[in-house]
């Protein structure tokens, strides 16, 4: 793999600052988030007044614990305008999540903050290893979703070529990477590896592929996930983070250098960490649940929202700003079977580390009686395809997870192509247990 690391000369002169002119930073942008929250959004103003807190209460970062949390059902129960702090004419594009599971949530930026998210997205690309002047395939989903728009606005402030190919086609997908010589993509790590499979399936050697960087998110994926892309198309995979609430991805990255957690760019977002069940602030290093702060957004101020997503704050490395570990996962994706607590990314370790296996698998909770019960859908690779080998997969994968995770979970190896694929996020688990 080639050697990507930016020349220092490259970086934001933020992202190499001292701590203390970045907190200097932070605080001077909170006290003005906070104010404009407070007196542009009546959600903020009830919610703060409520609680007994007022911007002016702000003196340091560490005051910003006094104020209120910021839930998704708020933003649901603002559907569809209504936490927007700017009149809507200077709102120049919304986007909104699926709302696959209730009333969609709706974001809306200003001009400033398209630029804005341009500049982190850019931020996060070089981070990875891109450069100005590189060919970039970005096979998010475009539309509603911020994928795809958010990782084209970045490409092209990095000065990129772009290729907006958006999800599906995965032939085609191939094709173009190939005739237009990318050389990063940008994807949910699931679908990589279909579009890995369809490298395979045209006969063509992953490993002689124009890529040399992949930048993967919008999911939880593993190290040991990183370990078989970076091998199978001798390319860096670097993690990208974000969500559309805080801007979109590009609130956190992954430096190509040290491929050590993702640092978060601080400078914009306030990020800490919480216990989920009491919401008091943990110390960085400590485990719980992700809460972020806008500092400069103007379209879409958002202070202290609960992400759900479970990490802990690191110190800086390859750069000054504070790092997050990959996520865990979320905590409405976490299973508890039997009194243990598990989530999708421990079971894709445990399949990562068994070589008859390919990496497409899908978790199915059932009930019999009272007893809950998980059921592990995985297909074998075509080489240990036969019933005997897929035997011998499954009873090995089912005793990794007994010993490693601590659960006991029934093993299903399938043929391949036998998991359902997405083009987009991959859904890691299905919920076949009675209601009620
Ligand atoms: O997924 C934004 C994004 C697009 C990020 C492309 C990275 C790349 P949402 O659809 O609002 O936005 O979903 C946000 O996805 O709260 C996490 O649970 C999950 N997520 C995003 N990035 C990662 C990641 C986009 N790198 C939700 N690792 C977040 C793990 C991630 N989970």
């Amino acid at each position: 793999m080639k050697d990507l690391t930016p020349d220092r000369s490259e970086l934001d002169p933020i992202e190499i600052a001292s701590l203390d002119e970045i907190q200097a930073l932070q605080l001077e942008r909170m006290k003005w988030s906070l104010n404009h929250a407070y007196k542009n959004v009546p959600f903020y103003k009830a919610s703060f007044d409520a609680a007994g807190v007022h911007p002016d209460d702000l003196k340091s970062l560490a005051d910003l614990a006094k104020f209120p949390f910021t839930l998704k059902q708020d933003l649901r129960d603002n559907y569809p305008f209504g936490m927007f702090a700017v009149p809507r004419e200077q709102i120049i594009r919304v986007h909104a999540s699926s709302g696959t599971t209730g009333q969609p949530t709706v974001v809306g930026y200003t001009q400033n903050d398209i630029s804005t998210w341009a500049d982190v997205v850019a931020r996060s690309m070089r981070a990875s290893g891109t450069r100005a002047g590189d060919v970039v395939h970005v096979a998010y989903g475009y539309g509603l979703f911020t994928g795809g728009l958010g990782a084209h606005y970045g490409a092209e402030r990095l000065g990129c070529t772009v290729v907006p190919v958006s999800g599906g086609m995965t032939n085609r997908q191939v094709r173009l990477i190939e005739d237009f010589q990318a050389s990063t993509i940008m994807v949910t790590p699931s679908y990589m590896l279909s579009i890995l499979d369809e490298y395979r399936a045209q006969g063509r050697d992953p490993r002689e592929s124009p890529l040399n960087v992949g930048i993967f998110g919008a999911e939880p994926w593993t190290n040991a996930m990183r370990a078989e892309v970076e091998a199978a198309f001798d390319m860096h995979a670097v993690d990208i983070y974000g969500l559309s609430e805080v801007i979109g991805p590009g609130v956190a990255n992954e430096c190509v250098e040290t491929k050590d957690g993702l640092h978060i760019w601080e400078d914009h977002f306030y990020p800490e960490i919480i216990n989920p069940e009491t919401g008091e602030v943990v110390a960085d290093g400590e485990p719980g649940e992700l809460v972020f702060t806008s500092l400069t957004k103007e379209g879409f101020p958002i202070i202290r929202y609960r992400t759900r997503d479970l990490t802990r704050l690191l110190p800086g490395t390859a750069r000054s700003m504070r790092r997050m570990e990959k996520i865990t996962g979320r905590t409405d994706d976490m299973i508890i079977l039997r009194g243990v607590n598990v989530f999708p990314t421990q079971i894709e370790e445990q399949i990562m580390a068994v070589e008859s296996l390919a990496p497409h698998f899908q978790i199915e909770l059932t009930r019999t009686g009272r007893m809950d019960a998980m059921v592990v859908h995985v297909e074998a690779t075509a080489q240990a395809a036969n019933a005997e080998a897929r035997a011998a997969s499954a009873a090995e994968l089912a005793r990794r997870i007994k010993s490693m995770v601590g659960v006991s979970a029934q093993v299903d190896v399938t043929e391949p192509e036998q998991v359902a694929r997405s083009q987009g996020k991959a859904v890691r688990v299905v919920d076949n247990r009675p209601k009620g």
